[in-house]
């Protein structure tokens, strides 16, 4: 038989060893090709005499298996007319295969009396095994895994919104017990191969060229296998099962910890919780099939359509190109000249030269380039020294950034970064001075967050090789970055920058030159709205909880410290400046004053803003706020809190899309999740709105424009749709 996806080797000895191997990926995942060859060769395993046993591994040198397609979830059980029964066996497709690969297709009654045995399967995991990876190595008889800290073993499901799907809230407990279990499946944090060892999730952990061979041995050891859950007499480590009071005891503080952690109707956690509870006083075939029945309520909620359809939106805009100019040839980028050393320079230089492209990383002072080769340096070590990078991937790394003062060294580039003073003058000079050394079809790129792109370009003798490239702040942890095009960039520096955003491995939108561009026409007046909140006496950590029981990671406070009280100020007076008479004033003037110059709250890095940042401790809102700002008498409940809070974001992203600033409701979309954290399980504003329905946004903008003011108005067109009964996203994801 031949598989698309695998490999199946048969030794003398009658063991099979399949190798995953998915053509043309990097990583192995659970695709629908996968799927069904997996499903095909348990059957002939089951049924061909001649083998006795299989040892499963990858033929990746990334990894084992790293989950499941996200295109599978967009198929299976997401609706699409199919009837309930079909949706289930869609959902438990990969249970039933598992169960089928542990039990041998016996049934579990004569496993319990000994009367049948499955064959032997041993997984032998070279490299990270996360999700549906992981449950297959869970569903195996026997687990060996290379002897590396590195690798992760993991269910991260719940960080997306979903559960495992795969068994994994059966078998994890089963083998580590229920507190383990609970803890790796609801916060989704990997573990490395001794703590799984010392839990009891895998058996062996050997050096990484012995995995195979180890999974031989046992599996001709062990000619007859059956799972620990299938015999007799099966207790859960550590307690649990069969109403153990221990567990039910568990539950119940597990869950009050659920509901405080998900206050923001978060289904996934309480899910898990529950299939683990559930799962645990029934038989395993039962118990699977709890799962997937939880799983298939997950992926029906809007919740998970809305976070699928967005991270598939980011995995298609990622590999296919979609905004790339299809006729341009791709580009070779292996030398990148980044101008400005600074904070954003420095981020920019380490996440290029991490993409694999050297760097000559340029700044007005030497001192000040080689400052920001070390933000690299810090890094590096930290990463050395947990365990992350090897010194040696390391040391090639800084060895590709090569800090200067010199122009000429600019001269064999490919593309260049530009991050230096936000001063027309200063981007002017080096613009000039880049354009006499660089080669004549090198795209300049500018990371400018306020000057518009067509004006700039106007510095360069080659407009059409000009665009923006917008990153954030910090570079390396961002996954945003905005592309710019201004009114004579070409095909070429468009496809350019969108090929250089997917070698340094972030999310491009591509949006209009515009103030602001997309995501900082957005913040500001979310923000502002908690200043003027905070202006009108409401408490700040009123204000604070308000948005993180959004889903917002941080509170707008926090952010505002941050990103900077000054540069905000600084920011109002340079807009008033040059509207003039046009500038519309946003109410918190007067708070921003009053905290960066008469206070000297200027934000986190300049000692603190609106909370205090003690050295070695905590940080916490700034006592002396109210005998400045007094607190009113009455305060908004949390929900109408929330409410401004949300709207003060939903409001700006539909004018951006009403005005055509992004082109369509994913960026938009993809832009407010990776750009400033809104929640992931909303799918963004768009999707959000969507939820909602038009017509209840605009009815709810409308109510908080006659009590809060103007600003809260919704765009004209959002009020057209909702007449007609539009939605925005027109077809079902
Ligand atoms: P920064 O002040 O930390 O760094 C600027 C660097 O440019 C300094 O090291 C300075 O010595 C160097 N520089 C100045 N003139 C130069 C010249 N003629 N030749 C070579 N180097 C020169 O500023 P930051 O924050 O890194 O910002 C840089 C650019 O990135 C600005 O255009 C800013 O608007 C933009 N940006 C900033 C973000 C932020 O969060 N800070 C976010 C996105 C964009």
């Amino acid at each position: 038989m031949t598989y698309k996806a695998m490999n199946v080797d048969v030794d003398g000895d009658g063991i099979a060893l399949v190798t995953i191997d998915l053509p043309g990926k990097s990583m192995n995942v659970w695709d629908a090709d996968l799927m069904e060859d997996f499903a095909k060769w348990v059957d002939a395993f089951i049924a061909d005499e001649n083998v006795k046993g299989a040892v499963i591994t990858s033929g990746k040198p990334s990894g084992f298996l790293a989950g499941a397609d996200l295109n599978m979830l967009g198929g299976g059980g997401m609706g699409g007319g199919a009837s309930k029964k079909e949706q289930f066996e869609s959902a438990f497709a990969l249970n039933a295969t598992l169960r089928k690969l542990e039990t041998g297709g016996h049934p579990a009654k004569a496993l319990q009396k000994g009367e049948a045995h499955a064959k032997p399967v041993a997984a032998a995991v070279n490299g990270l095994a996360l999700g549906g990876g992981l449950e297959l190595v869970l569903a195996c008889h026997h687990r060996v895994v290379a002897d590396n800290p590195k690798i992760q073993l993991g269910v991260p499901e719940v960080q997306v919104g979903l559960l495992p799907g795969g068994g994994g809230t059966q078998r994890l407990p089963r083998l580590a017990g229920l507190q383990n279990a609970a803890m790796m499946a609801t916060q989704g944090k990997p573990i490395d191969p001794a703590t799984a060892k010392a839990q009891g999730i895998v058996q062996e952990v050997v050096p990484a060229d012995d995995i195979v061979v180890k999974a031989k041995e046992w599996v001709k050891a062990n000619p007859k296998t059956t799972q620990p859950w299938d015999k007799k007499g099966f207790k859960f480590p550590g307690g649990g099962g069969a109403m153990d009071p221990r567990a039910v005891q568990f539950f119940i503080g597990a869950n009050a910890m659920a509901q405080k952690q998900t206050q923001h109707n978060y289904p996934a956690v309480q899910y898990i919780l529950s299939c683990m509870y559930e799962g645990s006083i029934v038989p395993m075939d039962t118990a699977i099939r709890v799962e997937s029945k939880y799983f298939l309520k997950l992926l029906s909620s809007d919740q998970t359509r809305n976070m699928i359809r967005t991270l598939f939106i980011n995995k298609q805009a990622a590999e296919k190109g979609e905004q790339r100019p299809k006729d341009v040839p791709p580009s070779e980028i292996k030398k990148v000249g980044v101008l400005g050393a600074g904070m954003m320079g420095a981020g920019i230089a380490y996440v290029t030269a991490k993409g694999g492209a050297d760097v000559v990383l340029i700044d007005r002072d030497l001192e000040y380039a080689e400052k920001g080769k070390g933000y690299s340096q810090k890094i590096v070590e930290k990463g050395v020294s947990r365990g992350k990078v090897t010194k040696e991937k390391g040391e090639e790394l800084l060895a590709r950034i090569t800090p200067t003062t010199d122009y000429d060294d600019l001269k064999d580039v490919d593309l260049i970064i530009e991050a230096v003073f936000e001063d027309p003058d200063v981007k002017a000079d080096v613009i000039k001075k880049t354009e006499a050394v660089i080669g004549k079809d090198v795209i300049f790129a500018s990371n400018t967050s306020t000057l518009p792109i067509t004006g700039l370009a106007k510095h360069s003798e080659r407009p059409d090789q000009f665009i923006g490239i917008h990153f954030f702040s910090p570079v390396d942890k961002m996954p945003l970055v905005e592309i710019i095009p201004g009114g004579k960039t070409g095909d070429k520096a468009l496809a350019t920058a969108l090929d250089y955003v997917r070698l340094i491995k972030k999310t491009p939108i591509v949006v209009k030159d515009t103030r602001g561009f997309y995501t900082n026409r957005v913040v500001p007046p979310y923000l502002n709205e908690a200043m003027l909140m905070v202006a009108e006496g409401i408490k700040p950590a009123l204000i604070e909880n308000a948005a993180k029981s959004l889903g917002m990671p941080v509170g707008p406070l926090a952010l505002t410290d941050e990103t900077s009280l000054e540069l905000g100020l600084r920011i109002m007076n340079s807009t008033k400046k040059e509207l003039g008479d046009d500038y519309k004033p946003t109410g918190v003037e007067d708070l921003l004053v009053k905290m960066v110059e008469d206070l000297g709250r200027k934000g986190r890095k300049s000692g603190g803003g609106f909370y205090e940042y003690p050295e070695g401790g905590k940080k916490h809102l700034w006592a002396g706020l109210s005998e400045y700002f007094p607190v009113a008498a009455e305060q908004p409940s949390l929900d109408e809190a929330k409410e401004r809070l949300l709207y003060a974001q939903l409001i700006p992203a539909a004018q951006c899309y009403a005005e055509g600033i992004v082109s369509d409701p994913q960026s938009a979309d993809l832009g407010a999740i990776f750009g400033w954290g809104f929640a992931p399980w909303t799918g963004g504003p768009m999707s959000h709105i969507d939820t909602i329905g038009v017509e209840t946004f605009v009815r709810k903008a409308e109510s908080l424009a006659q009590k809060y003011g103007s600003r809260f108005n919704p765009p004209e067109s959002f009020r057209e749709m909702a007449k007609a009964g539009d939605k925005l996203y027109k077809k079902a994801a």
